[in-house]
């Protein structure tokens, strides 16, 4: 079985529900307590075997390839300056040389769209998916546990998580058929129905393992759900001849797409900081101490 190696991380979405934060600045960009959305959903790729990590970026996202890069003159300065502690944090959050790619999606026309542009550099091989609005909380992170459960099953894995069945029309959700503990085996899925006529209420989390073949059905894919060409719809015409399991994860996602998805996530992010979590949770009292 081959093992996973890359990651694709579409970053090319405008961040409309996150307006006017995302005027100026990548949505992934927005600092979740002390540092940026996407470096959690790196640290969650690498932490998952993952060696390169393909980032499809858009018109406006340079801040993301910089954020990656060495910052010369600020880390200069800070050698100058003696502020070793900081210094080191910085080299040891970046990544290997050439262990990041970058493409470019021309034009907005969707998630299945923004995955093909990565076929290239991805090759013939597994890879992974990353949707860097969600985070995920979990002690071993969402992609580790599916590589440990890919490594049993091989085909294609997706995380899934259950929701409330009147807000099924926000995701992609799946059609069960078994379930094996927190693995299921499914026979369909559709993107963003409509409430009352969703196969179940276990949502697409955002993280995915998939085979190289997804690319063929991308390719000449009509749009679907919201006039885009979607990923569960190419995920859905692959079903037919491979093997998909879903993954109940075991851990706590939230949406920054979303400004409250996006406070809650600064909460718990701010809260679980190893050094921070007590002070945040000091200050988080102060705000809901019922008034005298
Ligand atoms: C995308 C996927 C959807 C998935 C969701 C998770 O939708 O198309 O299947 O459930 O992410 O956040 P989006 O939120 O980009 O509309």
């Amino acid at each position: 079985m081959r093992k996973i190696r890359k990651a694709v991380l579409p970053v090319a979405g405008l961040g409309t529900r996150v307006l006017p934060a995302t005027k100026a600045m990548p949505k992934e960009m927005l600092p979740v307590f002390d540092r940026p959305a996407i470096q959690y959903v790196v640290d969650e790729a690498f932490a998952a075997g993952i060696e390169h990590v393909v980032f499809v970026t858009g018109r406006n996202k340079g801040a993301i390839e910089d954020y990656f890069d060495t910052a010369y003159e600020l880390e200069i300065t800070l050698r100058e300056k003696g502020k070793t502690d900081i210094l080191e944090a910085l080299e040891s959050s970046r990544p290997t040389p050439g262990s990041m790619s970058f493409v470019r999606q021309q034009a907005p026309l969707g998630l299945g769209h923004a995955i093909w542009c990565a076929r290239d550099i991805v090759g013939d091989e597994p890879f992974a998916v990353l949707l860097p609005d969600v985070l995920v909380q979990a002690k071993s992170g969402c992609l580790s546990q599916m590589v440990d459960v890919y490594a049993e099953t091989g085909g294609n894995i997706i995380a899934v998580e259950q929701v409330p069945p009147s807000e099924v029309d926000k995701y992609g959700v799946i059609s069960p058929s078994s379930r094996n503990g927190n693995r299921i085996l499914m026979n369909g899925m559709v993107e963003k129905p409509a409430v009352g006529a969703a196969p179940s209420n276990l949502a697409i989390t955002g993280r995915y393992i998939l085979q190289a073949s997804v690319f063929g059905y991308l390719a000449d894919q009509a749009s679907g759900a919201g006039g885009e060409i979607q990923l569960t719809d190419a995920m859905a015409r692959q079903m037919a001849s491979e093997d998909f399991h879903a993954v109940e994860y075991d851990g706590q996602s939230y949406d920054c797409g979303s400004k409250l998805g996006y406070l809650r996530a600064t909460i718990a992010y701010a809260l679980q900081h190893e050094q921070l979590g007590g002070d945040a949770a000091r200050i988080l009292a102060e705000f809901t101490r019922p008034p005298e």
